[in-house]
């Protein structure tokens, strides 16, 4: 039995020896509540036992058809697991169970920690080869989620594209297997390894939730199955398609960690665990307040120098921006997204100087100073790539496919890893850098590794491996640095990216009314600390420059227009929002969140945040296009102490939290105004 604050999760052996899952839901009263393993009778010759259990981490072997977490074949050509249990201990909080193939040298442990107070349950699994022949891994996946069924079991997810990233989709889950996936290296706009699982009715506040995500940066697969006896089987881990590991002779290997976690409070809540989780136990810096950075990307694109840097830097900082990043175009030869990937040093005619000269400007203008890298690429036009051109990614008889003109660097590699580990650390070292954005801005292709040391197909997670140990080692050298996850936009966002990230760029798309829906489809999963976003010119003819900084001001402010070009009034109002957002980051940074009405349904859409003393709050929203006459429902807030006394900015009188949450708030928008509208606490 596993339980935390809320939740409890059972498994044991049955009479046959084999390890079943029992329970997981809502933790139970007495520990004799959660059932025990029970024999399960053949139903007919085609359904045998095997098949029907609902073991915890089913193996391929023997008479069943379910998806299975492992497949490994020995060297006798066996293709067939027998796993039987043989021990369970707890070690700093963690428990470990232990299998053993009955014939073969494999061990088989499944980890299991429950992290009590986030009602989550954190599962990852290891292999080791105890005999004196290699064996092969051909799946192995962190854990498979046994959620009990209903009626209308419906299956959430995240997909998208490129610009158009966390798009929200609820459907039935119907009988067979829905696979959601990545195959691109990394973990992909298309979809995010994040699952939800309700009885057809949760809603954002009600219902029973089981929800559940994939630690890794790298391909993944989720295979939701609803058997042919009609139960739910969620498994999550690493992609097997393309996918072997020969595990060597006394070799352990370890998979990613999934985590699992249940609510009886909606959509919101799991969304609420996780952003908790997220801030306490995985981002670096988690607790601390994310500063408001200016981008120089939209306004600039490659043609940065010092000249165009500090008329930026200049403004910014009289906006009261904190953090001054320098994007794409500083280095070595970069006119364009042609050349110059790999070559890791500033460009020899816009900074005759180095960089030192630019960031001691910025510094002096009170502002911290970031620099945009993408240590994984190369321009095939570099320095770089003419000194080692089997350092990509690339099969020797076949074309290396290009993609803004750039191919991959084998991350796999150990030799590629410390020569990006010595080169950015010399860079981290020379300079007064507080700020990393680390992008990554192709898909792979042609994943070939001709001198690969074990199974080529290994790239896949030796290249996820390398990149962890590249930025881990960076990160312990240069801990004064705060690190931003990109990929083309929100092409790489994890929980395991977030250990290393302190936030991520989540969408290309800066177009405001989009990102209120890319923003909401993020916040299924991450909180607003780790989402930054800039306000940018984008669709400025149409989209206020207030409705633009209060969809920013939603997640962790920054601005990337030109704001050479913007006029004193918007200056002005720039100024007076970044002074507010400061006043209420902590709000939106660390409170509750809450999805009052859904962007990605609505064109009327709020969110709101509450402290968690539930003191003060926030909330903003936002009207995009409705047609007339409208009459907009009052907003029903959430998260405040019903019994207490609230008042809510614009609205003469103190209410209960009880009517704001029940009366709610009238608010007259018009097409594409917007509000924010702060909560405070003014009796008990
Ligand atoms: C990617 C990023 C952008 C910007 C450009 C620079 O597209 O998502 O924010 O950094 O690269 O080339």
């Amino acid at each position: 039995m596993l339980e935390t604050a809320r939740v409890g999760y059972a498994f044991g052996l049955n009479p046959e020896g084999q390890l079943v899952h029992t329970y997981w839901g809502p933790r139970l009263p007495r520990s004799e509540d959660y059932p025990r393993p029970v024999s399960v009778p053949e139903w007919a010759s085609f359904s045998p036992a095997a098949h029907l259990i609902t073991e915890e981490y089913p193996a391929e072997g023997g008479p069943k058809y379910i998806e299975p977490c492992l497949k490994v074949h020995f060297a006798d050509g066996t293709r067939d697991l027998d796993l039987r249990y043989q021990a369970a201990h707890w070690t700093d909080g963690t428990l470990q169970v232990q299998l053993r193939d009955a014939v073969y040298p494999l061990q088989v442990t499944l980890h299991y920690r429950p992290h009590p107070s986030h009602d989550l349950i954190e599962r990852w699994t290891t292999l080791h080869n105890g005999g004196d022949e290699a064996m092969v891994l051909d799946r192995v996946w962190s854990a498979q989620w046994h959620v009990p069924a209903g009626e209308q079991d419906r299956l959430s997810h995240l997909t998208g594209r490129w610009n158009d990233e966390f798009r929200l989709h609820r459907e039935p889950l119907t009988p067979g297997v829905k696979v959601l996936e990545s195959r691109r290296l990394t973990t992909s706009h298309h979809h995010n390894p994040w699952f939800a699982l309700d009885r057809g009715q949760a809603g954002e506040e009600t219902g029973e939730v089981w929800f559940g995500v994939l630690a890794w940066s790298g391909n993944w697969k989720l295979a939701a199955e609803v058997t042919d006896f009609g139960q739910n089987r969620i498994s999550l881990g690493l992609n097997d398609w393309d996918f072997a590991w020969r595990l060597q002779p006394g070799a352990t290997f370890q998979t990613p960690a999934s985590l699992g976690g249940f609510t009886p409070a909606g959509f919101g809540a799991a969304s609420r665990c996780l952003h908790d989780f997220i801030r306490q136990d995985v981002v670096p810096r988690g607790q601390e307040v994310r500063q408001v950075l200016y981008n120089s990307w939209e306004a600039t694109a490659f043609e940065v120098n010092e000249a165009s840097q500090v008329e930026l830097a200049e403004v910014a900082a009289s906006l009261g921006v904190e953090l001054f990043v320098v994007d794409d175009g500083w280095f070595h030869r970069r006119d364009s997204d042609a050349r110059g990937l790999g070559d890791w040093w500033p460009d020899e005619q816009k900074f005759p100087d180095g960089l030192q000269p630019l960031i001691n400007r910025v510094k002096g203008l009170g502002m911290a100073f970031g620099l945009w890298l993408e240590p994984e690429m190369v321009n095939p036009d570099s320095d770089l790539y003419r000194a080692h051109p089997d350092w990509v990614i690339h099969y020797p008889a076949r074309a290396r496919s290009e993609a803004r003109n750039q191919l991959i660097l084998n991350l796999g590699r150990e030799d590629v890893q410390a020569y990006l580990i010595d080169l950015l650390d010399r860079l981290l070292r020379q300079h007064d850098i507080s700020f990393i954005k680390w992008d990554m801005n192709r898909n792979v292709s042609e994943p070939g590794w001709p001198t690969a040391p074990g199974d080529p197909r290994e790239l896949w997670v030796r290249y996820v491996q390398g990149l962890y140990h590249v930025w881990d080692t960076l990160k312990a050298r240069h801990p004064q640095v705060v690190w931003q996850s990109c990929s083309g936009g929100g092409g790489r966002a994890d929980l395991e990216i977030l250990r290393r990230a302190d936030q991520i760029w989540i969408s290309d798309n800066t177009h405001a009314p989009a990102r209120l829906e890319i923003q909401e489809g993020f916040s299924q999963v991450f909180p607003a600390s780790t989402m930054e976003a800039w306000v940018t010119d984008a669709g400025h003819e149409q989209v206020p420059l207030r409705f633009r900084m209060h969809v920013s001001m939603t997640g962790t402010l920054g601005l990337g227009g030109h704001l050479a070009h913007w006029t004193a009034d918007e200056l002005e109002l720039a100024r007076e929002e970044i002074a507010r957002y400061k006043t209420l980051r902590h709000i939106v940074q660390f409170g509750n969140q809450y999805r009052l009405r859904a962007a990605q349904q609505s064109a009327f859409s709020a969110v709101q945040y509450v402290t968690k003393d539930q003191t003060e709050g926030v909330v903003f929203a936002f009207r995009t296009h409705l047609a007339r006459p409208t009459t907009l429902p009052p907003l029903l807030l959430q998260g405040l102490d019903p019994d207490a006394l609230y008042e809510v900015e614009g609205v003469p009188g103190a209410r209960s939290g009880a009517a704001w949450q029940h009366v709610g708030l009238t608010l007259k928008l018009a097409d594409f105004e917007s509000t924010v509208r702060t909560i405070r606490r003014v009796g008990d």
